[in-house]
């Protein structure tokens, strides 16, 4: 039987350089999956212009048409439930999704942010990372939730901070990294044989 594809949506608001890396891990074989649809909640986002000429459905859909973030939420859902998307992924969607989003797809949105959660989440995490002075920051992929970069933990990896490092610098190290992990993250969660156990995500033993 051929191995199914399953149908991806990928959310982004800005550069997409997270949506370029799946694209390119679907297109060489690393991730078996496909994007059935790209939403940006920004006309101007640079990654609708990858998506585009990658030949990827996607739509515009901005926050501002809504009155509320529920009814943002909703018109979100009606869309991907147009597209029976099997995974939401979160790219640098600058938006935080409510509990009319977050249920319609329970344990089935994944975000990627650039820190070792719960260390520095929110805004600007490589800042947070070098204003604290840690030496080591990294990448976590974990299930969307309605509370802000709190959701169970899929996937960490860490990255070192160099002492000579800015803020961009440690920026563009981070993202290495979760270009790698991003595409495996979502792989992983796909293949099934996990479950959430509290907190934790618990993969059971690849065989
Ligand atoms: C990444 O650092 C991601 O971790 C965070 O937003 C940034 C998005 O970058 N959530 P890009 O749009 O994928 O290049």
């Amino acid at each position: 039987m051929e191995k199914r594809s399953d149908p991806l949506a990928l959310l982004i608001s800005g550069r997409g350089s997270n949506l370029s890396a799946i694209i390119d891990a679907i297109s060489d074989g690393r991730l078996r999956a496909r994007i059935a649809i790209v939403i940006s909640n920004r006309p101007d986002a640079a990654g609708l212009e990858r998506a585009r000429a990658t030949g990827l459905e996607t739509r515009v859909m901005p926050h501002t048409a809504h009155a509320t973030r529920d009814d943002y939420d909703r018109a979100l859902v009606a869309e991907l439930e147009r597209h029976r998307v099997r995974l939401v992924c979160l790219a640098g969607f600058m938006r935080r999704l409510g509990p009319a989003f977050c249920d319609a797809f329970p344990h089935a949105i994944l975000n990627i942010h650039p820190s070792l959660l719960p260390a520095f989440p929110g805004m600007h995490a490589p800042r947070q990372a070098l204003d604290h002075g840690v030496k080591v920051t990294g990448v976590t992929v974990h299930f969307g939730t309605p509370e802000l970069d709190a959701g169970p933990i899929v996937m960490q990896a860490a990255v070192p901070v160099h002492d000579d490092d800015t803020e961009d610098s440690l920026a563009a190290r981070i993202l290495v990294t979760e270009h790698r992990v991003y595409p495996e993250a979502i792989q992983r969660v796909l293949d099934g044989g996990w479950r959430i156990e509290g907190r934790r995500v618990v993969f059971s033993p690849r065989v």
